[in-house]
């Protein structure tokens, strides 16, 4: 409908164009009727656009139906900013920004009876955007008025705080040895409702520090305060901690990384999951190139503790293809 219009109006441009050219020299009518045209232009790549992304959505959302066995989330696209850090709060509009208030909605409609909600987000490997899509959340839920805490469960590899330019300790681990009361490591993050405990200093095993109790009793007592507790966590692949983490919540949302992990590997994540006891909310597929087709890759990331978290550049021939047509 909005494509029709748009051809419509490209088309009547381009014929007003054309008459003004063989018109006497006039060039202010020559200047409008071009004007018009490069308008018309413009917008009909919008929509093209706009229509593209649209229909990779709903054939990623089959996809996870289909070979996932589980809700799709969101889609969250690839941003051009290179470096993670709270991009909402540059850029409150736009594609990327409504990918995470797509998944709030999908989080809010999780749960029809609750009243507090703790969710662990976590991944099947190392760098498929787990923190940022916890801070985009967390600050997402907060901005819609719900009152939320940013746990930093990551102690093995604690983002958070950088994300967020916030001082690196007393966090997580200080307040579960009993170094700090958890009001000390309760941090406001500037221009937002949003509350964060970053994950303190560095723990000799951080694999101990999760498995003790008073890591449950820490959540709970987030849990008491605040209608969200979004916990980011170590990927699933690599560590036993988000599956520990999953027991104390009420939901595990999966990353997956458009392009970086294999199908197989996605589900298996999610089947491990499900086996030790959560509740699998759904994946969110972040990093979506919405105007090409691909998703998944060979390629897998095997060691958490590798160096670069950075995308892969999806090797042609090794991607698995969305059925249906090409985009544009
Ligand atoms: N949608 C996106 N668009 C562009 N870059 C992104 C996106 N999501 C994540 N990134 C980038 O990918 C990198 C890894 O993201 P992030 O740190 O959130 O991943 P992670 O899963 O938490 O990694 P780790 O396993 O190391 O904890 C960061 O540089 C981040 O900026
Ligand atoms: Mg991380």
């Amino acid at each position: 409908m909005v494509r029709t219009k748009a051809l419509k109006l490209l088309g009547r441009a381009r014929e007003q164009a054309k008459r003004a050219e063989n018109l006497q020299p006039d060039v202010t009518r020559r200047r409008k009727y071009r004007g018009a045209l490069e308008k018309a232009t413009r917008l009909l790549g919008k929509v093209r656009r706009r229509i593209r992304s649209r229909r990779a959505k709903r054939e990623i959302a089959e996809d996870v139906r289909e070979h996932l066995k589980s809700p799709l989330l969101a889609v969250i696209a690839e941003t051009e900013s290179q470096h993670g850090g709270p991009v909402l709060q540059a850029r409150p509009i736009g594609v990327f920004a409504e990918g995470y208030r797509v998944l709030r909605t999908a989080v809010d409609y999780s749960w029809p009876d609750r009243q507090s909600r703790v969710l662990v987000v976590t991944s099947t490997c190392p760098g498929e955007g787990k923190s940022l899509t916890s801070v985009n959340l967390a600050l997402t839920l907060a901005s819609a008025g719900a009152r939320t805490v940013l746990v930093d469960a990551d102690l093995r590899k604690p983002q958070i705080g950088n994300m967020l330019k916030l001082p690196k300790r007393p966090g997580v681990s200080d307040v579960l040895v009993g170094h700090s009361p958890l009001a000390d490591a309760r941090r406001k993050v500037t221009g937002s409702t949003l509350e964060v405990v970053v994950a303190g200093t560095t723990a000799p095993s951080p694999g101990d520090l999760i498995t003790t109790p008073a890591l449950e009793r820490l959540i709970e007592a987030l849990r008491a305060e605040f209608q969200y507790v979004v916990i980011d966590s170590p990927p699933v692949g690599a560590v036993a901690d988000a599956l520990i983490l999953g027991r104390s919540s009420d939901g595990v949302v999966v990353v997956t990384g458009a392009e970086m992990v294999p199908r197989a590997a996605a589900r298996h994540t999610l089947e491990r999951i499900a086996a030790s006891g959560s509740r699998v909310l759904g994946v969110v597929l972040n990093r979506a190139r919405l105007g090409k087709h691909s998703y998944y890759s060979g390629h897998y990331y095997g060691h958490y503790y590798g160096t670069s978290p950075a995308r892969p550049e999806a090797a042609s021939g090794r991607v698995a293809s969305i059925r249906g047509r090409a985009a544009g």
